[in-house]
């Protein structure tokens, strides 16, 4: 489908009403590329394309695994990202008043729970620390709200080892100590900013997977992958750009439909790439886009 800032730019069209009930109602997942370009500098089509999807089709659950492949960070590191996807300080509710800006952040219990349920499941299947980023100290009822949920979880899932830390805490000792860190639960706003900070422990933005869903399947549309970096504006269409995100993203969806094969095999294509010493220039070394995307397709049995 083609929309996106250069589809807006030549015909003032984000997602029509009617692209957007097509791809809830007849289709089963989304592969999304990336969206923001300067020549729209209101964002305006990010916001009803990108969170009108996540937020219309309900995908609650954002998971952004931070995993370093062969050479682009610590072998072993495992972390991670639970990002509530639909609403907190992103729900889009504000104003702009004279001398005065407001931007509203609403939690709701079915989302958070949701969020936090899917962490809880994923932490008890990996056997991992399940850390909860919140700052109820001071946004005492949005934050009290998910300390509060999370603390009723805990209770149900007492074989998993969780704890909640202030985000501001939790941000100074993930960096001097990433690995005792296992998977991390965080609103909108809180899982936006961790989840740029864990994929520099992999190499960065360029190689950073992301799935979101909707566990409980209102619509027959209950999944999109896209990768965590934006249209990187700058190198857009120079062939530039590293495309492992976008394309880890795609195994991130195949494992989701449990097409697990699927998904190892184009894992282990990056991986044998990397291994073979294949890097864009983000990465240190001097592919473009295209013959690193081919060297990834040519490692497929
Ligand atoms: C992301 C991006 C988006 C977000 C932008 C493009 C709206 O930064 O997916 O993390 O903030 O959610
Ligand atoms: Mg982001």
């Amino acid at each position: 489908m083609p929309y996106g800032a250069e589809h807006f730019l030549a015909t003032g069209e984000t997602l029509p009403e009617a692209a957007y009930a097509d791809l809830r109602d007849g289709f089963d997942a989304i592969l999304f590329g990336a969206v923001g370009d300067p020549r729209v500098p209101d964002g305006r089509h990010a916001e009803a394309i990108l969170l009108r999807l996540r937020q219309g089709l309900e995908l609650t659950v954002n998971f952004r695994p931070c995993r370093p492949l062969p050479g682009t960070g610590p072998e072993g590191l495992h972390l991670e990202v639970f990002r509530e996807n639909t609403e907190g300080a992103y729900c889009l509710q504000g104003s702009t008043e004279p001398g005065r800006a407001v931007d509203l952040a609403v939690h709701t219990e079915p989302a958070v729970r949701r969020l936090l349920e899917a962490a809880f499941v994923r932490a008890a299947q990996r056997g991992c620390v399940l850390t909860l980023a919140h700052k109820a100290n001071v946004l005492k009822h949005g934050h009290g709200l998910w300390v509060r949920l999370f603390q009723e979880l805990q209770a149900r899932h007492p074989e998993v080892s969780a704890r909640a830390m202030h985000a501001d805490a939790l941000l100074c000792a993930l960096v001097q100590d990433p690995r005792s860190f296992g998977v991390i639960a965080a609103d909108n706003y809180l899982g936006d900013l961790i989840s740029d900070l864990t994929a520099a422990f992999a190499g960065g933005m360029g190689t950073a997977p992301s799935l979101s869903w909707a566990p409980h399947q209102p619509f027959r549309c209950a999944v999109l992958a896209e990768p965590v970096h934006g249209s990187a504006p700058d190198i857009a269409g120079k062939n530039l750009a590293n495309p492992v995100g976008m394309i880890l993203s795609t195994a991130l969806l195949f494992r989701h439909l449990g097409w697990e094969p699927e998904a190892q095999v184009v894992e282990q294509a990056v991986t044998e790439a990397l291994l073979h010493g294949a890097r864009t220039r983000d990465l240190g070394g001097n592919l473009g886009t295209a013959e690193m995307g081919t060297i990834i397709r040519d490692q497929l049995p």
